[in-house]
């Protein structure tokens, strides 16, 4: 028998109904349209209302979607893996909730934190369960509500970010389609650039540490802005030449949407056109976790059995990487 890979047979992305448009933004802090568009290519992103929701919300609309598009029962997941930087508690996990919501009674399900780039990770980690023969049916869902941690006093960061999810579904492939190739990273001296103060167990939740707005993302834009541009490139160059590939070889590039220009300058690296990347960034902002997957879920109609996907995502860590993989079915949308 040949060797196991494991491919995506289904995606599903959710987005909520409010929409957060730049122009609203300009009534919340001193911003504007134009600095927004030229800066970070957002217009506007979604918003999840509604007191007690949380990202497992987003997450089990998304994977309810393609449970119900693969035609496949949630008894029969073996697994449920839920990336996320906002999940609805500390513990239990988010993909606990998840798996409950939508009646998952056979999966074992945990979370995987990987900031930005846990989409990435999550679907490197989940597809050696696959490649080992050991489970048949694994779901990736990536899921976050940007909004529950964004400070919207904080000009340079709200503007950045949304809440929105999405799924896939991971099987066996027998024909070598699916997953080729991941090159991941992390670099823990990023970490002053890019966190969360506190309500960690190294800072627990006090009324100091609301008093001065530590549970919100803290973002030096800059030095973060200089190391996505670098490391999005470096790593999706690398796994071009690691797997004799050429811009030719490539039907789609798929970013992380954290801002426009750091995909652009991948993008040009890898000597791969504008028609040929995905980009939403401007309906849905930073999802975090959702972003790959929205954009999949986008263009889910344009892809073909066998085109060559290049993923690559950056995020807080820092943590960064790429994943080479063969989309493995042609679809009816
Ligand atoms: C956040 C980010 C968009 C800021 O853009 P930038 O070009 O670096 O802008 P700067 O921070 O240098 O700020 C430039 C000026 O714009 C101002 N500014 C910042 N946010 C603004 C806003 N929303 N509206 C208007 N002006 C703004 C700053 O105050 C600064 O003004 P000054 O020159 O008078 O001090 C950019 O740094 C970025 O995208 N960083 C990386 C984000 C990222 O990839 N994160 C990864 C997580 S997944």
């Amino acid at each position: 028998m040949g060797k196991i890979t494991a491919a995506i047979t289904g995606i599903q992305g959710y987005v909520p109904d409010y929409i957060l448009t730049n122009k609203e933004l300009e009534t919340i802090v001193d911003t504007n349209d134009e600095w927004i568009t030229a800066r970070t290519g957002v217009k506007e992103r979604r918003i999840l209302k509604g007191e007690g929701k949380g990202s497992s919300v987003l997450g089990a609309e998304a994977v309810t979607g393609l449970l119900k598009k693969t035609n496949i029962p949630a008894e029969d997941i073996d697994l449920i893996i839920c990336a996320t930087a906002t999940p609805d508690m500390i513990f239990p996990s988010t993909a606990c909730i998840i798996a409950n919501k939508i009646g998952a009674i056979n999966a074992f399900a945990y979370d995987l934190m990987a900031a930005c780039s846990g989409f990435l990770y999550a679907l490197s980690t989940a597809s050696k369960f696959i490649e080992t023969g050991a489970y048949k049916k694994v779901v990736v869902v990536g899921a976050d509500k940007m909004s529950s941690i964004v400070d919207y006093q904080d000009r340079s960061t709200c503007i950045l970010f949304g809440d929105g999810a999405g799924a896939v579904m991971l099987e066996p492939s027998e024909e070598g389609l699916g997953i080729q190739d991941a090159i991941l990273k992390s670099d823990g001296s990023g970490s002053e650039f890019l966190h969360m103060k506190a309500g960690g167990s190294a800072k627990p939740a006090s009324h100091e540490t609301i008093n001065a707005r530590e549970h919100y993302v803290f973002q030096d834009g800059q030095p973060v802005f200089k190391a996505a541009v670098t490391s999005m490139a470096d790593v999706s160059e690398e796994i071009m030449k690691k797997n004799n590939l050429c811009a030719d070889d490539i039907a789609w590039l798929v970013p992380h949407q954290a801002n426009q220009r750091i995909i652009d300058a991948t993008a040009r690296r890898m000597g791969v056109g504008n028609e040929k990347v995905m980009l939403n960034i401007e309906k849905y902002g930073n999802t975090t976790n959702g972003t790959i997957p929205l954009c999949l879920w986008e263009w889910e109609g344009q892809l073909k059995k066998g085109d060559n996907l290049i993923l690559a995502a950056f995020g807080g860590g820092f943590t960064w990487g790429s994943i080479y993989l063969k989309w493995a079915y042609d679809s009816n949308k």
